[in-house]
């Protein structure tokens, strides 16, 4: 699982030391992309090479978060996620090296019986996670008063984050993936699951900039959920680039992040950048932008995601997403 290049890129004692995640500013660089578009300039911005655990916007969203459940001095983190969450994962590595116990309550009861099957489960769980399974039904009604309470009565002084870890302590981490230097795109693209990302990327644009969000599910309550983090509207939801919704995946896709990596030795996740990067490449065939544009595309990391998604793919004897 772990990303050499990553290793390379920050001494290893960093990712080591206990309570980093507070104490370190990280910075990503911007990689060319070649295109079949000669005057279009079209950049991946590496947040996936933060940290092999806590990559991308998973790094951005819990920084402030952490930061304030240290404040608050909880003992532990709660939060939620389903089988394969980037989030959990995340959340759970973050949780041991800050000094915090941490707690997932999951979607689907039948998990609890599948840990050692489902790699996002075993590394959360050998990072110390507890878990909660709740049936899908009881998980819909996750935040209502009643369930809080219960958890209340259940856990301890915990610090909860919210489904996919997004609130206004995670739009203000976001807010930092963007630097002064990005200000020359003309465009900036990201993939969208809650919209706090995007949110964060909004606020930190410069007003000649376009933020385009492709979710990576049916998203159209989107707008309204970004809406409350964002008060500028140089933003547009693209729905096109979602194949079916969440954790769907297709031929065309594989084929698609196998022949990225190939071309371009970057691993893409099969649940978000993906379906942000074929839409962008797509969008550029298309002529959606124009002539000279500069791109700049997010990789938000979720790399972890591929052990899990490589297991479906073999139930279903589908060629496997090519780590190497
Ligand atoms: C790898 C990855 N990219 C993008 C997203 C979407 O982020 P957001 O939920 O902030 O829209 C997620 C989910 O958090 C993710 O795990």
């Amino acid at each position: 699982m772990l990303n050499t290049k990553v290793i390379e890129c920050i001494p290893m004692n960093l990712y080591l030391s206990a309570k980093f995640l507070v104490l370190l500013q990280v910075t990503s660089h911007n990689e060319f992309i070649k295109t079949n578009r000669e005057d279009i300039r079209l950049y991946l911005k590496r947040e996936d090479l933060i940290h092999p655990y806590i990559s991308g916007n998973k790094y951005r969203k819990l920084k402030y978060n952490i930061k304030e459940a240290l404040t608050q001095n909880c003992e532990s983190l709660l939060t939620f996620g389903g089988a394969y969450s980037n989030h959990i994962a995340a959340v759970a590595y973050a949780g041991s090296i800050n000094g915090l116990k941490t707690i997932g309550v999951i979607r689907g009861d039948e998990l609890a019986a599948e840990i050692p099957n489902n790699p996002t489960l075993t590394f959360a769980q050998q990072h110390g996670m507890q878990f909660k399974f709740l049936s899908r039904s009881s998980y819909r009604n996750k935040m209502s008063n009643t369930f809080l309470e219960e958890l209340n009565n259940q856990f301890n002084n915990f610090y909860l984050i919210p489904e996919g870890g997004t609130n206004a302590l995670a739009v203000k981490g976001c807010e930092e993936i963007l630097t002064d230097n990005d200000s020359q795109f003309d465009f900036i693209c990201c993939s969208v699951g809650t919209g706090g990302t995007l949110s964060g990327l909004i606020n930190a644009s410069k007003s000649h900039q376009r933020i385009l969000g492709f979710p990576a599910l049916n998203g159209d309550f989107l707008n309204n959920d970004i809406r409350k983090f964002v008060s500028t509207s140089n933003w547009k939801i693209l729905n096109e680039y979602n194949f079916g919704g969440y954790a769907k995946i297709n031929h065309e896709l594989v084929n698609f992040i196998n022949g990225f990596k190939r071309e371009h030795d970057i691993l893409l996740d099969p649940i978000y950048t993906s379906k942000m990067m074929f839409g962008v490449l797509d969008l550029i065939n298309n002529n959606y932008f124009s002539k000279g544009a500069r791109i700049l595309a997010i990789h938000t990391g979720g790399i972890q995601g591929v052990d899990g998604m490589n297991l479906k793919l073999k139930r279903k004897n589908w060629p496997l997403i090519l780590k190497q």
